[in-house]
């Protein structure tokens, strides 16, 4: 019999309270910053779960307003604005304060209506008048005006998508010297994409950058995490011995979203009361991969043979040793030039990394569903 009732895990979504795993090192270093004004770039892979964190360490800060502002798939000036606008419209409540924020925003031509899904205030800008760089100077002096009268705190998040904007350059430089001038507010830039956000403040900014703190979300360490997981299991009525778990990290590679998009499915495919061991682990990666696997025959329909020939034997024989006269036998690959070609490939098409000089494949469940195709 399944036990569905008390769901213990959650993934694909900001996570708080009883299903945020704490981790104390990093929270106190962002709380830090964020308590002396300190801007700070949160850098870490996708999934590692960089905006939890900083949501969980704004929430602990007392009096800060915070305008959360997430910048995905932003590609105008105005895009850019809209997402600052509507993120201000929910820092505060009551009509004086939507009036006041209208007014700073005046040049813009901003409109006011309900947010469907939450029945909340919500303001947007004429995406026509706030297309000119100018605008930018708008969006900073209203939060300006805001950090007049108490202590705050912005996040950009998914920063890296500024990029994506027609003159990157332009719109950094400009917003560079709008936030300089806000010394007491605290701005955090936080990225998914390791190198874009890198090269943001490396090749366009790099004079904002010096003055940031840099902070990486990496893996949870494995005490904190394992005592965390066990802890949720036996919310949903499982044992999950040690030994287990730290099979599940090694399987999902220690990325936080991951692990816990496993454990869900392990909880969803065991019994109620199990002690879990390694049948259930198996189960619950099938239950990943009957979720995953259509995404990832899309990823990979365009590889070349050899191509998924080296993905392949990645996936089977570690990627520690891939130029071994035994690996390309192994994985079928012709030669050294033509491993070489296809790792390059999958390097450029974000599917693989080195570290240490190991081919790795990002995503640990692709790396699962590979060993079975
Ligand atoms: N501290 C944590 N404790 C437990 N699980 C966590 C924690 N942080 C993140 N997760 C898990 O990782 C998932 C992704 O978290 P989050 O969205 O915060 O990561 P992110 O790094 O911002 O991801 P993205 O790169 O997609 O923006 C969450 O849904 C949750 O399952
Ligand atoms: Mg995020």
């Amino acid at each position: 019999m399944r036990d569905i009732g008390k769901k213990p895990f959650e993934y694909g979504c900001v996570v708080k309270g009883d299903f945020f795993c704490p981790r104390p090192d990093v929270e106190k270093t962002l709380k830090r910053h964020m308590e002396l004004g300190q801007n700070v770039v949160v850098v870490g892979e996708r999934r590692m779960g960089k905006t939890s964190l900083i949501v969980s360490s704004f929430s602990k800060i007392k009096k800060a307003r915070v305008i959360y502002v997430d910048l995905l798939n932003i590609r105008t000036i105005s895009d850019f604005c809209d997402r600052v606008a509507s993120a201000a419209s929910r820092v505060g409540k009551g009509e004086s304060f939507i009036h006041r924020t209208l007014s700073f925003l005046a040049r813009l031509r901003p409109t006011l209506s309900v947010d469907p899904q939450n029945g909340m205030p919500v303001i947007s800008v004429d995406a026509r008048v706030a297309e000119e760089e100018s605008s930018f100077d708008d969006v900073i002096s209203m939060i300006g005006k805001f950090a007049e009268k108490e202590r705050v705190i912005v996040v950009f998040d998914e920063f890296q998508d500024i990029l994506k904007l027609d003159h990157p350059d332009r719109a950094l430089a400009k917003l560079r010297s709008k936030i300089q001038f806000l010394s007491d507010t605290c701005f955090v830039f936080s990225g998914s994409v390791r190198r874009d956000m890198v090269s943001i403040f490396t090749d366009y900014a790099s004079p904002f950058y010096k003055s940031a703190a840099t902070l990486s979300v990496g893996e949870i360490d494995d005490g904190d995490f394992v005592d965390f997981l066990q802890k949720r299991f036996r919310v949903g009525n499982r044992t999950a011995p040690r030994e287990f778990l730290l099979k599940v990290l090694d399987t999902a590679n220690r990325v936080t979203g991951d692990v816990q998009q496993l454990c869900d499915a392990i909880w969803m495919e065991s019994a109620d009361g199990v002690v879990l061991s390694g049948g259930d682990l198996k189960n619950g990666i099938d239950r990943v991969l009957k979720q995953e696997g259509a995404a990832f025959e899309v990823q990979t329909r365009t590889l070349t043979r050899y191509q998924m020939k080296a993905l392949s034997g990645i996936a089977r024989f570690g990627g520690a040793h891939v130029f071994s006269a035994e690996f390309i036998g192994r994985a079928g690959l012709s030669s050294v030039p033509t491993a070489k070609r296809a790792l390059d490939k999958l390097i450029e098409l974000g599917i693989l990394y080195l570290h240490d000089r190991e081919y790795k494949i990002f995503n640990p469940f692709l790396r699962e569903w590979m060993k079975r195709t």
